[in-house]
């Protein structure tokens, strides 16, 4: 399969840009290939204009959407999965990436009459400073789930996985002592989620 990985992470300095290398090590070593946009490094700009709110919220395909979210959609569509790997910031993605959502699921091709390629697989690879309970505690991981699976990814991917790689956070003991454990697990995620190509 060829994966697109939409990279968000603003520091090379992060264990999320460690656990994306692995993941990408699994997937290569699978026989499988990637495409990468790395958001920060681009620059991509998630800000939306008045004329693309006005084309969206009207259920308008003019005027043409812009080079830069025409560059994303191309990348969706020639491929046949896609990973989301960012760190949670405030219960979302960070804002670059949710950006990239305003812009990219454009009317006409995220919906609408769409041109959006229903993928093979999506898959959400995403670092929380908080362990698991905490983040259970008020139904926070539960509502990261239900708004990347239940809205942005839904009907766009046959199979869709959220996987949270809790107590990353600098000031938390696990970070060190699982860090070795969980880059193996991404690397495992990488290796078999997107089946051995021979
Ligand atoms: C602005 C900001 C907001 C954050 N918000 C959350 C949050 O809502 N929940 C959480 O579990 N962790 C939160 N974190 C912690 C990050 O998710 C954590 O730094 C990251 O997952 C792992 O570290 P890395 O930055 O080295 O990749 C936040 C961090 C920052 C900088």
């Amino acid at each position: 399969m060829r994966v697109f990985i939409v990279y968000c992470h603003p520091s090379e300095d992060s264990f999320t840009r460690n656990m994306r290398d692995a993941f990408i090590n699994g997937v290569t070593d699978s026989g499988n290939e990637y495409i990468m946009s790395d958001l920060y490094k681009m620059g991509f700009d998630p800000v939306m204009t008045e004329q693309e709110y006005l084309r969206d919220a009207n259920y308008r395909n003019t005027p043409e959407v812009a080079a830069d979210v025409l560059a994303e959609q191309e990348k969706i569509n020639s491929s046949d999965a896609i990973a989301f790997i960012y760190p949670v910031f405030w219960t979302e993605a960070p804002a670059r990436l949710v950006g990239w959502f305003d812009r990219v699921w454009s009317y006409g091709f995220a919906y609408g009459d769409k041109t959006m390629k229903v993928l093979d697989k999506a898959v959400i690879l995403c670092s929380a400073g908080n362990p698991l309970e905490r983040l259970e505690e008020f139904g926070l991981l539960d509502s990261m789930k239900r708004v990347m699976l239940g809205d942005r990814l839904f009907g766009r991917a046959k199979e869709a996985e959220f996987i949270v790689f809790d107590g990353t956070s600098r000031e938390k003991e696990q970070r060190e002592k699982n860090w070795d454990m969980n880059l193996q697990k991404a690397y495992e995620e990488g290796l078999n989620l997107f089946g051995q190509k021979d």
